[in-house]
C-alpha cells in the first residue's frame, strides 16, 4: 500500500449478501472500488454481531485491493494477531474500546499491517493527537457504529476539518464511516476525507446479478468527492 490523498471508495460488505461474499467481493472490484471494508462486530461495544477472524480468513483470497478490517469490539488486543494472520491490510480499533489504546495502536503495528484509530459521533478530534504518531489511517463516524443504513450525522464534519489540520503533511488517510452517499460524500471530501466507507451507498438497488449499479453508485460517490476534494 503506497499512501496517497486521491479518494478511494471502500465498500462495507456489511451490506452485501452474507452467503455469496466471494461473489460480491468480485463484483465490487470489478466494478472499481479501491478498498473492500470489513465491519467487525461483537455484540457488546456495538449492538449488533457479524463474524470474526475465521470469517475474514476464508474471505481474504478473493480480495485482490485493501483488506480494511474495522474492529467494533471490546476488549480488542487479544484478536489483534488474529485478524493480522487472516490477512487484514489495515486493522482499525475504536479509542472508545477500552483504556489503553496507545498499547492497542502498538499492537496492532507490531504485527506489521496498518493501523487505524475509530472515533464515535461523541468522541472529541483532540483524542487522537496523543497517538498520531502510531496510526496510519484515523475513522471518524458519522453515524453511531452497529448499523448500515442510518442516516449521516452532519456535526461530524468540522472534526474532520480539525483532524486534517492537525494530520497536517503526515501520510495519514482519513477515512469517513456511515451515511456516504453521493450528497454527503463532497461534505467530507472537501473538509479533507480520503477513504470513503460506503454500505447501502454501494450495494443498495444492485446484486451479483446486476453488478453495473455497484458500479454506477462507486462511480458516482466518487465523483461527487473529487469535484469537491480541496
Ligand atoms: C457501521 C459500520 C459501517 C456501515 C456503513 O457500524 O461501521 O461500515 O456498514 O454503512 P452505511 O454506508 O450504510 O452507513
Ligand atoms: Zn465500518
Amino acid at each position: 500500500m503506497t499512501f496517497d490523498r486521491s479518494i478511494k471508495i471502500a465498500p462495507s460488505i456489511l451490506s452485501a449478501d452474507f452467503a455469496n461474499f466471494g461473489q460480491e467481493i468480485r463484483a465490487i472490484e470489478d466494478q472499481g472500488c479501491d478498498w473492500v471494508h470489513v465491519d467487525v462486530m461483537d455484540g457488546h461495544f456495538v449492538p449488533n454481531l457479524t463474524f470474526g477472524p475465521a470469517m475474514c480468513k476464508a474471505i481474504r483470497p478473493h480480495i485482490r485491493t485493501v483488506m480494511d478490517v474495522h474492529l467494533m469490539i471490546a476488549p480488542v488486543d487479544p484478536y489483534i494477531e488474529a485478524f493480522a494472520e487472516a490477512g487484514a491490510d489495515v486493522i482499525t480499533a475504536h479509542l472508545e474500546a477500552g483504556p489503553h489504546i496507545h498499547r492497542t495502536l502498538q499492537a496492532i503495528r507490531a504485527t506489521g499491517k496498518k493501523s487505524g484509530i475509530a472515533i464515535n459521533p461523541g468522541t472529541p478530534a483532540e483524542a487522537v493527537a496523543p497517538v498520531l504518531d502510531l496510526v496510519d489511517l484515523v475513522c471518524v463516524m458519522t453515524v453511531n457504529p452497529g448499523f448500515g443504513g442510518q442516516k449521516f450525522i452532519h456535526s461530524q464534519i468540522d472534526k474532520v476539518l480539525s483532524l486534517r489540520k492537525m494530520i497536517d503533511d503526515r501520510p495519514i488517510h482519513i477515512e469517513i464511516d456511515g451515511g456516504i452517499t453521493p450528497e454527503t460524500a463532497p461534505l467530507v471530501a472537501a473538509a479533507g476525507a480520503d477513504v470513503l466507507v460506503a454500505g447501502s451507498g454501494v450495494f443498495s438497488g444492485g446484486s451479483v446479478a446486476k453488478p453495473d449499479v455497484y458500479g454506477q453508485n462507486i462511480a458516482a460517490i466518487r465523483a461527487a468527492a473529487e469535484a469537491a476534494q480541496s
